[in-house]
Parts: C-alpha cells; sequence; structure tokens
C-alpha cells in the first residue's frame, strides 16, 4: 500500500494542546496514548524540537524525525532543519522502507503544514479530550486541529468513545 501522511493529536473542544510552562500535556489519558501507539507505531514521526523535548526520548519502534534549527544530533533522532526538509525526507525514503509519516506537533509544525501543504495529509485522528480531565494551565497552548479537516469533501469519519475523551479519524477515501 502507498503510504500516507496523516496529523494526529489531542485537544479540548477550546483548542488546548499544552501547557507552555510545563511543556507537559495538560492531562492524563492512557487511553488516547494507546491510541496515539496504536496508529503510530511503525511509521515515521514528525515533531517539533519542543514536542521532543517533551517526550524526552525517541519514541520507540518509530523512526523518529525533530524538526530543529538548534538541536544537536541525538541518537536515535533524525534531525532535520526545516519543514522542508522533513517533507523532502519522507519523498526520498526508498520503496522498500517507505512508511505511514505522521505529523504529532507541536502547534509550530501543526501551523506551518496548516498553511501550506494540507493537500498531502490523507488521514487525521483527533483525540478530543473532556474538559473535566483538563488541569489548570498557566500558559495554555492552543492549535484547532480542525483546521485540517475543514472544507474537505470525500472524507470519512470513525468516531470511538475513550475514557476522557472521543477519538474522530478522518479518512481520505479518494486516496
Ligand atoms: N495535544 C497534543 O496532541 C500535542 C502534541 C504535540 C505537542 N503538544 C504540546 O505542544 C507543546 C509544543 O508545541 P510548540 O508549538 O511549543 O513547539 P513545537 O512545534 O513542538 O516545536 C517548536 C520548535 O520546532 C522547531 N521548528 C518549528 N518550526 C520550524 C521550522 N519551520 N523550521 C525549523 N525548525 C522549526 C523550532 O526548534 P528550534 O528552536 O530548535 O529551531 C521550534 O522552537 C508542548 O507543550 C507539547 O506538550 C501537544
Amino acid at each position: 500500500m502507498t503510504p500516507r501522511l496523516g496529523v494526529i493529536g489531542a485537544m479540548t473542544e477550546d483548542g488546548l494542546i499544552g501547557d507552555y510552562a510545563s511543556n507537559k500535556f495538560p492531562w492524563d489519558v492512557p487511553d488516547d496514548l494507546f491510541h496515539f501507539m496504536s496508529r503510530t507505531i511503525d511509521s515515521v514521526v514528525f515533531m517539533g524540537r519542543r514536542t521532543f523535548e517533551s517526550i524526552g526520548r525517541p519514541l520507540h519502534r518509530r523512526l523518529n524525525v525533530v524538526i530543529s534549527r538548534t538541536m544537536p544530533l541525538t541518537p536515535d533522532v533524525t534531525v532535520v532543519p526545516s519543514f522542508h526538509s522533513a517533507l523532502s525526507f519522507w519523498n526520498r525514503m526508498e520503496p522498500e522502507l517507505a512508511r505511514d509519516g505522521w505529523f504529532i506537533g507541536g502547534r509550530e509544525i501543526w501551523e506551518k503544514l496548516a498553511s501550506q501543504k494540507t493537500k498531502w495529509i490523507s488521514r487525521v485522528s483527533i483525540t478530543m479530550i473532556d474538559q473535566s480531565v483538563v488541569r489548570p494551565v498557566d500558559k495554555p497552548i492552543h492549535f484547532d486541529l480542525r483546521r485540517f479537516v475543514k472544507n474537505k469533501e470525500n472524507w470519512s469519519v470513525t468516531t470511538q468513545k475513550i475514557r476522557g475523551g472521543e477519538i474522530f479519524e478522518y479518512n481520505d477515501i479518494k486516496f
């Protein structure tokens, strides 16, 4: 099957995705972490430097690509200096090594993607986190992931309730 590019992330109804001060998720939703793992396993995961720092280590069984102009060489991580070079990296993978790719955040990376390359995205997974499980946040980071599925015809959506939220998965059925 042809590898696909997607976006995966979690947000509250009002678009909260993180806390700038702690650089952590302001919620604990293990079912969402399990969903994230099951979707991204064996894929290429593209992330911004701050998201990598927030995770604290390369994600196991995934090809970790960090977009950064400042990050030093790091074991088990491919560092690329620009958004464009991240896409080139994925496009130039040898066919036998080609894998699905996921843009896993954070806000800066999603902003850049939303501003230019959404036509490449053929699936989007959004977990809507219940407000009731969100901790108070000092410096909220917002990004509305629904921007990636606006004005898209021919997308199918499936939903799944989990403890602490609901997962919405959008797939381009024409892909
Ligand atoms: N809710 C979710 O699903 C979710 C998912 C992921 C992350 N998050 C949260 O989001 C927060 C991180 O998001 P963020 O927006 O602060 O940071 P980010 O997007 O993860 O990383 C920002 C960094 O990426 C690099 N970068 C961004 N655009 C670039 C470009 N065009 N070219 C080269 N490098 C570029 C820069 O690194 P350098 O300064 O090194 O150049 C920049 O400082 C964390 O709190 C995390 O917990 C939430």
